[in-house]
């Protein structure tokens, strides 16, 4: 491919089939840069679940299965061998399902690692994902929920008239996400078309390629013939359009370039073009653990020991013995191979047999700190005052990421997660008492939202991974991914023992990881039993 040929298809790349789509598209295909559908494949469709027969056929005998932890990994992976009748024991350390995938009601009782416990105050309906909270639409995730009958409803991921906000530059007051864009996209807009209009892509560009980008900036930037971006209904309106003789008034102060290039307001905007975090998204109705308990029920109560926390793997010659405390009192369970879907962090610390190279990747595999809290308010504000529904206001606060209910809406109450914040953020906020994390949380939030995101709260509750039993991690890094040489102890069964987890997919910190994951060890242990 020469130099040009790259060139253009960095072009269209970065434009994207917009203006111009039909010519754009069949400029695209004659290039060779449209995939079909038939080469999109899935992973979805390629997984074979076990089946009864499978052994029928073969005369053999399902095998009997221990799987460690109930989390999303180990609940798929008991689930689909279930599927071809394999004896399946699942030993989860708490006394629920889901692992991280965990929803706050009234009533959730909570002791971090701190020895701090928390009960949950919020009224019937009102509910927190304190772990996952959002699917995209490809994910495997939902292809669980249809065949377990989970119902799911949309999540708002990305709303035009949420709130941006960064105070270090200067910020006093909050943009509307479409006012930014608008702003942002028309400064950009502007400047590009003129530089294409005076002739500086002239060496990237025919003549062509130059009048579909100028006809895509033009509309996408909302130019004027002038190729002056000077604002646009698309910042909003500061009075709204009705009747005739109500045309609105268009939000007017429109800010200079420089201005809104200086608010940072753009960070914000890649986000939803990212494949995982694209709209449309979706959330089970009624909380993200409709899934684990689904999982749950299919399984079969008596297939899951809850309160059961692992204390030594030991690989055998014909199976493994896995040795775990329940009710203190320690217990054993032989079988013929096993599931580790524990956290790589916890597993860490677990005494076995397996050897060093399991234990260097597992300590090669590094935790990290995510936290949320769940501020249930007496009204919904946001939705009367602010005609906020859904998605998520952004700031440069150390609460970073401030999300409104996807469900509920014109109810009476609702419950907005005040932080939802990584790394240094929610390590910050994770020593303070959970009264002092909400006044700090209230703090920020009131800068944004004004007085009544004080004195129309009605209670709180906060959730940090790094300091939650059994846990000890909101997700992990896989430095070099699961690919990488030095995690194969884990990708490929040692003696009896296999791993599953969304820390060994390309998904890591998804449900959807966990579950291809889980489909893997799986496929990997159904195929060794029948051979
Ligand atoms: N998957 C997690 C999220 O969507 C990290 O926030």
């Amino acid at each position: 491919m020469t130099v040009t040929q790259l060139n253009r298809r960095a072009f269209l790349r970065a434009v994207g089939a917009t203006g111009g789509a039909g010519a754009m598209l069949a400029t695209m295909g004659a290039l060779g840069l449209t995939q079909s559908a038939e080469a999109a494949t899935r992973e979805a469709a390629s997984y074979q679940a076990p089946r009864k027969s499978d052994f029928t056929l073969s005369g053999r005998a399902a095998a009997k299965v221990v799987v460690l932890g109930g989390g999303i990994a180990g609940l798929a992976t008991a689930y689909e061998l279930g599927k071809a009748g394999y004896d399946c024991t699942i030993l989860e350390a708490q006394n629920r399902p889901g692992g991280r995938n965990f929803t706050v009601r009234g009533g959730t009782t909570t002791t971090d690692l701190y020895g701090t416990t928390q009960t949950a105050r919020f009224s019937p309906g009102q509910y927190m994902n304190a772990g996952p909270a959002r699917l995209a639409q490809w994910m495997v995730t939902l292809d669980y929920c249809r065949e377990l009958g989970v119902p799911i409803e949309v999540f708002t991921n990305v709303n035009a008239d949420a709130f941006l906000y960064n105070e270090s530059a200067g910020m006093t007051a909050p943009a509307r996400y479409r006012a930014a864009k608008a702003d942002v996209f028309g400064y950009t807009t502007e400047m590009l078309a003129k530089l294409t209009d005076q002739g500086s892509l002239d060496q990237q560009l025919t003549a062509s390629d130059k009048e579909r980008l100028m006809e895509f900036l033009k509309d996408y930037g909302d130019l004027g013939g002038s190729l002056e971006y000077t604002g646009s209904t698309r910042r909003g309106y500061s009075v709204w359009p009705g009747a005739a003789g109500q045309p609105g008034v268009v939000a007017g102060d429109v800010p200079s370039a420089s201005e809104v290039f200086a608010s940072g307001v753009g960070r914000y905007f890649s986000f939803e073009f990212e494949f995982d975090q694209a709209m449309l998204m979706f959330q089970p109705v009624g909380g993200m653990d409709r899934i684990p308990y689904a999982l749950a029920t299919a399984i079969g109560a008596r297939r899951i020991q809850y309160g059961s926390a692992v204390t030594r793997i030991t690989d055998t010659e014909h199976g493994v013995t896995v040795a775990y405390s329940r009710d203190g009192r320690a217990r054993s369970i032989e079988a013929d191979f096993c599931v580790s879907a524990m956290p790589p962090n916890i597993l860490a610390k677990v005494p076995h047999n397996l050897g060093s190279g399991v234990q260097s990747a597992l300590e090669a595999i590094t935790p990290s700190s995510a936290a949320k809290i769940g501020l249930e308010y007496r009204s919904r504000w946001w939705e009367t005052d602010y005609r906020i529904y859904g998605g998520i206001t952004e700031t440069d606060l150390d609460v970073t990421h401030i999300w409104h209910p996807s469900y509920g809406f014109h109810g009476e109450r609702g419950l907005l997660i005040g932080y939802y914040n990584t790394g240094a953020n929610a390590d910050s906020y994770a020593p303070l008492t959970p009264a002092q994390r909400e006044a700090r949380a209230v703090a920020a939030g009131v800068k944004i939202y004004g007085d009544k995101y004080r004195s129309e709260l009605a209670t709180s509750f906060s959730h940090h991974w790094r300091q939650f039993p059994h846990q000890e991690a909101a997700w992990h890094s896989t430095p070099g991914g699961p690919d990488d040489p030095r995690y194969k102890p884990l990708t490929a069964p040692t003696g009896h023992v296999y791993f599953a987890g969304d820390w060994l997919s390309y998904m890591d910190a998804w449900q959807h990881g966990a579950f291809s994951s889980a489909r893997t060890a799986v496929t990997a242990l159904h195929k060794r039993a029948l051979a």
